[in-house]
């Protein structure tokens, strides 16, 4: 396991540095997660969240799409998969577009008044995640999302994102093993997107994988598949080495 995980190690450190090249001037520190569905991220952000406040760090944690009450609505939209009885198919770039207005209201309500107090935003995915799914897996390419981002967001990016990506044959049986998202207690259901297929997931994973390759300085990508304490382990080395604990 030591031999699997001391690369992990070596991208922290090296992450260190470009660390410092982001783009929030602002004075808290504004981390994002990313993965494909059941890749963990949600398990591993809390644990995240809660190791920093033991630290001492003010910590906020929140997520796309969701966190506000704007938010959680759109999210309704977006992940229910009995949305399209109702409104009939959403396109691709329909989708795209409630991404963003929930992102907008996150950033203006949740993230930037965090950071300008100094706190650790921790957001459980962001626009990596709409140029995965939209730009890849609905085939929209990433220039449209980009160029979204640019627009709607200010261009305004995370320090650091952790990207969960173990290898695709393992990721896909994990998106497939959360195929029935039904809280039965709520009757809410967050189905829409795990009802895709294999090819889709492919096209998610690759779109990742070429963001990762074209953003190192930000983007730090965890490919292993270990148990869920051996990746915050290698989360935290990271993220410690960032902040400087
Ligand atoms: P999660 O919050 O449980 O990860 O579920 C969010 C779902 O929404 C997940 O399937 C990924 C998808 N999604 C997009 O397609 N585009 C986006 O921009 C975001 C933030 C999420």
């Amino acid at each position: 396991m030591r031999s699997r995980i001391a690369p992990m190690w070596d991208i922290a450190r090296s992450a260190t540095f470009a660390g410092r090249l982001h783009w929030n001037t602002m004075p808290g520190t504004f981390i994002t997660f990313e993965g494909l569905d059941g890749s963990g991220k949600t398990t591993q952000i809390k644990r995240l969240a809660a190791w920093l406040e033991e630290r001492g760090r003010n910590v906020v944690l929140t997520r796309n799409p969701g966190g506000t009450a704007l938010g959680e609505r759109i999210r309704g939209i977006l992940l229910d998969s009995r949305t399209e009885a109702a409104t009939g198919a959403i396109t691709p770039k329909a989708e795209l577009a409630l991404m963003f207005a929930d992102r907008a209201q996150s950033i203006a309500e949740i993230i930037k008044p965090a950071l300008a107090e100094d706190k650790i935003v921790l957001c459980d995915r962001y626009t990596d995640s709409s140029e995965a799914y939209q730009g890849g897996g609905r085939e929209l390419g990433s220039a449209t999302i980009l160029a979204a981002h640019k627009t709607i967001c200010d261009g305004f990016q995370p320090s650091l994102t952790i990207l969960l990506l173990p290898p695709l044959a393992a990721s896909l049986a994990r998106a497939r093993r959360r195929n029935d998202r039904t809280t039965h207690h709520t009757g809410t259901d967050e189905n829409r997107f795990e009802r895709e297929g294999d090819t889709f997931y492919t096209r998610i994973y690759d779109a990742y994988k070429t963001i990762a390759a074209r953003e190192p300085q930000r983007v730090v990508a965890i490919e292993d598949d270990a148990s869920i304490d051996e990746i915050q382990k290698i989360i935290q080395a990271i993220v410690a080495n960032r902040l400087d604990l």
